[in-house]
């Protein structure tokens, strides 16, 4: 059997799953055909644990509704039962960058970076069950040279290996965006420098897409750095964690460090407790997994007044890089922590440097090798890193424009900022 069709073949109930089924006096084959729909593997476990409820009725035609709907390939918005559907795909489509193959694996929580982006939808490309191709796209308002624009950010594109060539990528793009879709008068994405593949692919699906449209397509790049976290960081006393009280300043000062970089949007109060809420206020139930929030963010104080703040996302909780070199063998993992929401007063960049510094002991506690921090713009900071070696990282960053009738839309990009939620 080849791999093809291996993958299409049910998987089977294991020995316990076929006790707890009988157990419930489930009637034959009901496990089966939960398992042939690929139902995520919590769901099934739901089921044989349920006490009451759901009852085997409403279990029942819940999968008889489902493989009504499951009969071939199709395009459809990812819903919250795809975790494990998609990270499954993610774990099984690499890049191929010069000699080695990269597979970002995204898992437990596939969503985790879409959860730090605003109004992202996720299309998901799927067969009998399994998952072939997806791509996200986010979009926000924004700025561009001054100029209030929304702006929509396109990424984790992927078509499973051994399932390349055969158009499905052509199919994401020209399947319609969700109707709660944001239209982003400005398109852009990032591709990794080596990635000739996706290059060669970009330019069939959208260069000239641009060149008969007439929208102008802008090519430049943007860096960020890696630093090193396995010195083990500088714990700092004067750092402390942000309070509700802080944010007024906080929003000051990541204003004034950012302010004027394309693609920035000024935070508010509101927008950065907003992020800070991870997804919702209050009392989270447990199926809602902790990606970036109150307890994150930290603020550096000197002489009763904060002077810098950033926050510290746990990246590699659920993104991690697989890389394998296919002449040597050789493997490699890269799981980072990413700097988010960062500023510092005028002169501060000493004490900026401070809090990274205790930002990338937490990232070695974590486990992770690097933290990842946007100082393309920042060079006096990067000056003040130096002993954790910034090594930088630049992508394409290419940004497509708007032609409709008389309305014309260049993008304009020249510095842009880079929000780790969107790399
Ligand atoms: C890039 C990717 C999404 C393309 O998906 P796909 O379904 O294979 O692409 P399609 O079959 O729809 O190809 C459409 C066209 O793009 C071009 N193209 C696609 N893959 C290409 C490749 N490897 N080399 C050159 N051109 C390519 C071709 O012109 C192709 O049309 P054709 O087959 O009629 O010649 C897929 O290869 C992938 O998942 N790669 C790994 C992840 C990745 O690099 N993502 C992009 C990050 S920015």
């Amino acid at each position: 059997m080849d791999e093809k069709t291996t993958l299409f073949t049910s998987p089977a109930p294991t020995p316990e799953q076929v006790v707890r089924a009988e157990a419930k006096q489930w009637p034959d084959g009901l496990l089966e055909r939960m398992l042939a729909l690929r139902l995520p593997l919590w769901k099934i476990e739901e089921s044989l644990s349920a006490e009451g409820f759901p009852t085997l009725d409403m279990i029942e035609s819940q999968v008889s509704d489902r493989e009504r709907l499951a009969s071939g390939l199709f395009i459809r918005e990812a819903t919250w039962e795809d975790d494990e559907r998609l990270s499954d795909l993610f774990a099984d489509s690499s890049e191929r960058l010069g000699d080695w193959d990269v597979t970002v694996e995204r898992s437990p929580n596939p969503y985790a970076q879409q959860r730090l982006q605003e109004n992202w939808h996720v299309k998901l490309l799927e067969d009998r069950g399994v998952a072939l191709g997806v791509n996200v796209q986010a979009g926000r308002s924004s700025f561009i040279g001054g100029r209030p624009l929304s702006v929509g950010w396109m990424g984790g594109w992927r078509v499973r290996n051994g399932f390349r060539r055969l158009g499905y990528s052509s199919m994401l793009l020209n399947a319609p965006g969700s109707a709660a879709g944001h239209f982003g008068v400005v398109s852009y994405w990032y591709v990794r420098l080596e990635n000739g593949m996706a290059q060669s692919w970009i330019s069939h699906e959208v260069t000239d897409v641009a060149a008969t449209s007439g929208r102008a397509l802008d090519k430049l790049t943007a860096t960020v750095h890696h630093l090193d976290a396995t010195t083990g960081g500088r714990l700092d006393g004067r750092v402390r964690r942000v309070r509700p009280h802080d944010l007024a300043r906080c929003v000051e000062l990541i204003n004034a460090t950012h302010g004027g970089l394309d693609l920035f949007r000024p935070y508010s109060v509101e927008s950065l407790s907003g992020r800070l809420d991870d997804l919702f206020w209050g009392p989270k139930p447990p199926f809602i997994a902790r990606v970036y929030d109150w307890d994150d963010m930290a603020v550096l104080e000197e002489d009763g007044e904060i002077v810098a703040c950033g926050g510290l996302w746990d990246r590699g909780r659920d993104v991690r890089e697989r890389w394998r070199n296919r002449t040597s063998g050789e493997e490699r993992t890269v799981d980072t922590a990413c700097l988010m929401d960062f500023g510092f007063a005028p002169g501060h960049e000493g004490d900026m440097a401070a809090l990274i510094g205790h930002h990338l002991a937490a990232t070695r506690e974590l486990g992770r090798t690097t933290l990842s921090a946007p100082l393309e713009f920042l060079p006096s900071l990067e000056a003040r890193l130096q002993w954790v070696k910034p090594e930088p990282e630049t992508r394409l960053l290419e940004a497509m424009g708007f032609t409709v009738a008389d309305q014309h839309i260049e993008p304009g990009i020249a510095r842009p900022y880079t929000d780790l939620a969107y790399w």
